[in-house]
């Protein structure tokens, strides 16, 4: 388990953590520019803007409190104080999970349809393309936490109440 978190750190969550603020800067100047279409612009910043604070939380939660105290636990340490909340947070996650595959859904199919003139078409696509990316990789990154990691966490908390 712990080196399944080591990897999905350095995998995964370093791919959002560059990929998020580039695609968020890409964005800022396509908005920016002339011929695209506005509407559609200021709708995916705004979904964007959410989608990413709520992954930068989520990664923290689970690299600073979710995977260390699995660590602790699997290793046969004793963790004191009760997890009920940890547990109730575990399942908020794979709620998250979901929302951002949605909310990425969402913003590919506004991308598509953002350029409004051909020498926006260029950078719109770069955007979409971008997108794309970003949402497969977060579907191999899930299937990993919600089928592996995540049962084996709650089996963990579980047995510590
Ligand atoms: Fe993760
Ligand atoms: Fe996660």
């Amino acid at each position: 388990m712990g080196q399944m978190a080591e990897h999905i750190i350095y995998r995964h969550h370093g791919f959002l953590r560059r990929e998020l603020p580039r695609l968020f800067q890409l964005l800022e100047h396509i908005r920016q520019s002339q011929g695209v279409d506005l509407e559609k612009a200021a709708e995916i910043e705004k979904i964007f803007q959410a989608v990413k604070q709520k992954i930068e939380k989520h990664l923290c939660d689970e690299e600073e409190l979710l995977f260390p105290i699995c660590r602790r636990l699997e290793a046969g340490e004793k963790v004191e104080s009760p997890h009920m909340d940890m547990i109730a947070r575990l399942q908020e996650m794979e709620v998250e999970h979901g929302n951002a595959d949605r909310a990425l859904t969402r913003m590919r199919e506004l991308a598509g349809g953002l350029a409004a003139s051909p020498e926006m078409a260029h950078p719109c696509r770069d955007l979409l393309s971008g997108l794309e990316a970003l949402q497969a990789d977060l579907k191999v990154h899930v299937e990993k936490e919600n089928t592996f990691l995540h049962p084996l966490a709650l089996e963990l908390l579980q047995g510590l109440v």
